[in-house]
């Protein structure tokens, strides 16, 4: 099958795409505890030189022995076209599932709607980007930063506060403005860029309102309260690291 797919493939089968939550598999939804339960196959993330990724260990007491598991790998530092390539290979094989009646699961990290490469192959996939089709379903997850906000007892917004998600991939302009205009930050893929946030938090005075949480849910779980005194060996941050900056706690 070509292309992307119409609202008019009412006879095709159904592709769920899950939120897993942030790393404690018992903090995804009911309703895709129950899903994963009945898939005929599910699209599992491989980490690093094929191991088992988060997603996967996540969910995997929630499926039935009898759904076929596959396995793929999102290239996270190749360029740009040969990113495409595997989405575009990924979303073609999905597509083909669905169409061949099969009931398809596809699994992403926190939630599918908020950074996910699940995005890219929506685009992909359908015609019409403002309705859902009927052999869609996209089930939201817990976020990083949701997660985060409760372990911690740091609120991400009150009253008519205003609160900004922001990747510090964003050029540091950006980053200013977020901080400067809101009253609540939450800044996400911090990991190797630790060093240069903290100089701009130092900059904007709000190190004494920031927090950090890496792994956020997991048995390796850090929470770092005075960032200004971090040692250089706890700067080489795991993948999962988040900043939540809230200007009035
Ligand atoms: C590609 S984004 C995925 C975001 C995800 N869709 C969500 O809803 O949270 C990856 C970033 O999410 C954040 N993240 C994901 N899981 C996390 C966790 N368990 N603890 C802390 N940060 C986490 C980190 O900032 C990480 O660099």
């Amino acid at each position: 099958m070509d292309g992307k797919m119409n609202a008019g493939k009412l006879n095709a089968g159904k592709l769920y795409v899950m939120g897993v939550g942030p790393g404690a598999s018992d903090l995804i939804t009911v309703r895709a505890a129950r899903i994963l339960s009945e898939l005929d196959v599910i699209y599992t993330p491989t980490g690093k030189k094929g191991t088992q990724s988060l997603a996967h260990s996540i969910i995997a007491e929630y499926l039935s022995p009898t759904t076929e598991i596959c396995a793929y790998h999102f290239l996270m530092k190749a360029d740009r076209a040969a990113k495409e390539a595997v989405w575009d290979e990924v979303a073609q094989t999905l597509k083909e599932d669905v169409a061949n009646g099969r009931k398809v699961g596809f699994v992403t990290l926190g939630d599918p709607m908020l950074f996910s490469t699940w995005v890219f192959l929506l685009e992909r996939m359908v015609s019409e980007q403002i309705k859902i089709p009927p052999w869609l379903e996209i089930v939201p997850g817990i976020t990083s930063f949701s997660a985060i906000a409760a372990v911690s007892g740091i609120p991400l917004a009150m009253e008519s506060q205003t609160l900004a998600v922001v990747s510090c991939t964003a050029p540091e302009t950006v980053l200013e403005q977020a901080l400067v205009n809101h009253d609540c930050i939450v800044l996400m893929k911090v990991y190797s860029r630790f060093t240069r946030i903290r100089d701009i938090l130092r900059r904007h005075n709000l190190l004494k309102h920031a927090l950090m949480m890496a792994d956020a849910t997991l048995p390796t779980e850090q929470c770092w309260r005075d960032l200004d005194t971090l040692s250089p060996d706890e700067q080489a941050l795991s993948y999962f690291s988040t900043i939540l900056i809230n200007k009035n706690w």
